[in-house]
């Protein structure tokens, strides 16, 4: 049995749509356990009747809400020990616009999802995960945490923030761990939407970019430690 089909623990944060929603279909596909989250209620409720209930649960949090982070996280632990793969994949964009038209709330609302949000579940799960010595933690990045555009400032501090973070982290796990920074692609979602308008139908749909990225994230090993990623083409 390749080792990709194992069954995992995977712990999926912004699940409700876009990337997240189609990563849970197809772990679940494959039978792994998954734990997801998101804001939407109704989203949430939406994929949860597409996926089986027993190995599938689907909860309404904020990543930016530290409190209802640690709760989700001691629930799960409990439940199911620490997760093998940590996907911290929830995130927002910011409306294109020059960093000086940019609202201080709205700037402080991206960093605190985005930054401070996938602070809040490592923080959360990681202890555990170290105790065991095992355990995968894939930090969503972005093709701009590794390059820049005009109008999309906020959103690229960010993900060069996650770069930052997820190398750092790296150098400190114990040996049999590992934490990577990932480029997804490029991927016809709401966000995507968001920041290329019309464009974005030339790219791939979520579904057909889980189709390659699911197998991809279950091979991630402790050999890929601190190095940042970009999900095949
Ligand atoms: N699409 C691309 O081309 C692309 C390229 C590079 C990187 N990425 C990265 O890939 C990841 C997924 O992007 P996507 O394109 O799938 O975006 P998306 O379609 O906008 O979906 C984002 C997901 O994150 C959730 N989310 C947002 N804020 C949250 C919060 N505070 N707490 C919990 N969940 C939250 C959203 O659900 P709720 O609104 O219900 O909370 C939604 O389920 C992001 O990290 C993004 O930066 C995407």
């Amino acid at each position: 049995m390749p080792s990709t089909a194992r069954p995992r623990t995977i712990v999926v944060t912004g699940v409700s749509k876009g990337l997240g929603q189609a990563m849970v279909q197809k772990f679940c596909e494959a039978g792994h356990q998954v734990f997801g989250c998101a804001r939407s209620a109704t989203l949430l409720a939406q994929l949860q009747s597409r996926v089986p209930a027993a190995t599938c649960q689907l909860t309404q949090v904020d990543v930016a809400d530290q409190p209802a982070v640690a709760a989700w996280a001691a629930s799960i632990l409990q439940q199911a020990g620490p997760p093998d793969l940590l996907l911290n994949n929830a995130a927002i964009i910011n409306p294109n616009r020059n960093l000086w038209d940019i609202a201080d709330a709205e700037f402080r609302r991206l960093m605190d999802i985005n930054v401070n949000g996938t602070f809040h579940v490592i923080r959360a799960f990681l202890p555990a995960m170290i105790q065991r010595r095992k355990g995968v933690i894939v930090n969503f990045s972005s093709g701009w945490g590794r390059s820049v555009s005009a109008q999309v400032a906020p959103y690229c501090a960010s993900k060069w923030a996650i770069e930052g973070l997820t190398q750092a982290l790296a150098e400190e796990l114990p040996d049999g761990m590992c934490a990577v920074p990932l480029n997804p692609g490029v991927i016809n979602t709401e966000m995507l939407r968001s920041c290329f308008g019309h464009g974005a139908t030339y790219y791939p749909d979520a579904d057909e970019w889980a189709s390659r990225a699911v197998p991809f994230l279950l091979s991630i090993s402790p050999d890929h430690n601190g190095m940042p990623l970009t999900v095949p083409g």
